[in-house]
């Protein structure tokens, strides 16, 4: 058999990498060249990328706008880092991320440019609050991911990763995030919504609910790593009149979520609220590293220092993030992003009638999630079946062979995530179910 330079490129980055690695598993192969929603690998194979690195690339793969931005501001001789200093570009940066707040929020909102990743700006927003409030105690919920550093992890609802790490940030709860589904009160529906609310006002008020008075709870409006799980808008709404009423600061990761991804800009806005605190990663910096927390004025309480980190003032990132939110909204990309959404929901529902391996099919905008059962096993008095990992990674996996990339994640693995840019076409979609249904047709029986 001939060894390929890419079966040499492979298997020399595979030696050497961590155990830890995790996507390249299932994916042996050697990616180059991106435009748009389409990647290419050293073979000259091309694949739809239905994952765009975990939601970051709202535009896709080297928009063109993008890089001439990123082109003439490199070519330019800015300065590239600037830890906190004020440069013209951050200016710009601040503006055109400010002009796309909800107002309300935006007035009396303050920033924080974090270490550039999602789990820093989860970090800053936890010592926020804990200094502002005096408080120690934070509120998470089942199936949260906010990142993977200590900090980030203790708020974790997958044990998998905390566990061979033991102790790790203390005075973290959890709460039942409502996954109907698999309802945690076993009912699902409005009548879990509201039981799950009656819940965490329990919590908050009952003198022996054994949790002391939180600094804050820390929120996904659609979870994006705990398997696709949008929470119903009354949910957020209960949530927010629980949270302001025990005045107990509510921040909402929209790290995943944030830039249009789910049909409104931010995922909150769905339901109408005003958090006091949103977290931004992946999209807001145009694919390149940058992180940043906003929050009420009111919370500004802590001293210069109490949360730095060598590449906050990551110029290249601010340049392309301002470039990529004036695209999305000159482009009308987050109104075409529920359009197209519609256009998926209607399509997976559509396998899903067929496929009874699709436990449930859930989304919003561009951000849609198959749930994936044994169809053999009993089901639970919801009409739930047992999540199926081994067939998620299957049919995943098929997913390759036929020229597209998607992910799993979810509990055990089972739930197949598509999360294509805001660029990505009608065409383009019925080729992403095209090849998802071939997938599915390879991995029956
Ligand atoms: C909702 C959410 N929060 C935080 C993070 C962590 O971001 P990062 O991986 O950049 O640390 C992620 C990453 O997937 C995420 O989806």
């Amino acid at each position: 058999m001939t060894v390929t330079l890419a079966d040499e490129q492979y298997h020399y980055v595979q030696a050497r990498e961590s155990a830890a690695r995790t996507y390249a598993d299932a994916a042996d192969r050697v990616f180059e060249y991106g435009s748009l929603a389409r990647i290419r690998d050293t073979a000259g194979r091309e694949y739809l990328d239905c994952l765009s690195v975990a939601g970051t690339l709202a535009l896709g793969h080297n928009h063109p706008e993008v890089s001439d931005k990123v082109r003439q501001f490199l070519d330019a001789g800015r300065i590239q880092q600037a830890l906190d200093l004020t440069t013209p570009v951050k200016y710009e940066f601040l503006r055109t991320l400010y002009g796309v707040l909800p107002e309300g929020f935006a007035a009396d909102a303050k920033v924080q440019f974090c270490g550039p990743t999602g789990a820093d700006a989860a970090e800053a927003a936890v010592k926020l609050f804990k200094t502002a409030t005096g408080r120690r105690t934070v509120l998470a919920f089942h199936g949260g991911y906010h990142g993977m550093t200590a900090g980030a992890l203790a708020l974790m609802g997958n044990v998998a990763p905390k566990t061979p790490v033991g102790t790790l940030m203390p005075d973290v709860h959890f709460l039942p995030y409502p996954y109907s589904y698999r309802c945690p009160f076993g009912v699902g529906g409005e009548e879990g919504v509201q039981i799950g609310l009656r819940y965490i006002e329990r919590v908050l008020d009952d003198p022996e609910s054994g949790v002391p008075k939180p600094a804050a709870v820390i929120v996904e409006a659609v979870q994006g790593e705990g398997g696709v799980i949008p929470a119903p808008v009354q949910w957020l709404r209960g949530l927010r009149e629980i949270t302001a009423r025990h005045d107990v600061p509510l921040v909402i990761d929209e790290i995943q979520t944030g830039f249009g991804r789910t049909g409104t800009m931010f995922a909150f806005e769905a339901a109408g609220i005003e958090p006091d605190a949103v977290l931004l990663s992946k999209a807001v910096g145009g694919g390149f590293p940058l992180a940043l927390v906003l929050y009420n004025a009111e919370y500004d309480t802590w001293r210069p220092g109490a949360h730095a980190g060598t590449f906050r003032g990551n110029q290249v990132a601010m340049v392309a993030g301002a470039a990529t939110i004036d695209v999305i909204s000159r482009d009308g990309l987050v109104d075409g992003a529920r359009r197209r959404g519609e256009l998926i929901g209607e399509s997976l529902r559509e396998l899903a009638a067929i496929r009874p391996e699709i436990g449930e099919v859930r989304g919003r905008g561009l951000m849609w999630g198959l749930e994936i059962i044994d169809p053999d096993a009993p089901a639970d008095r919801l009409g739930s079946r047992p999540a199926d990992g081994a067939r998620a990674r299957a049919i995943k996996r098929r997913c390759l062979e036929h020229g597209l990339l998607i992910e799993s994640g979810g509990r055990y693995g089972a739930v197949l995530r598509l999360l294509p840019p805001l660029i990505i076409t009608e065409a383009e979609i019925r080729e992403m179910i095209t090849k998802l249904e071939k997938a599915f047709i390879d991995c029956q029986g």
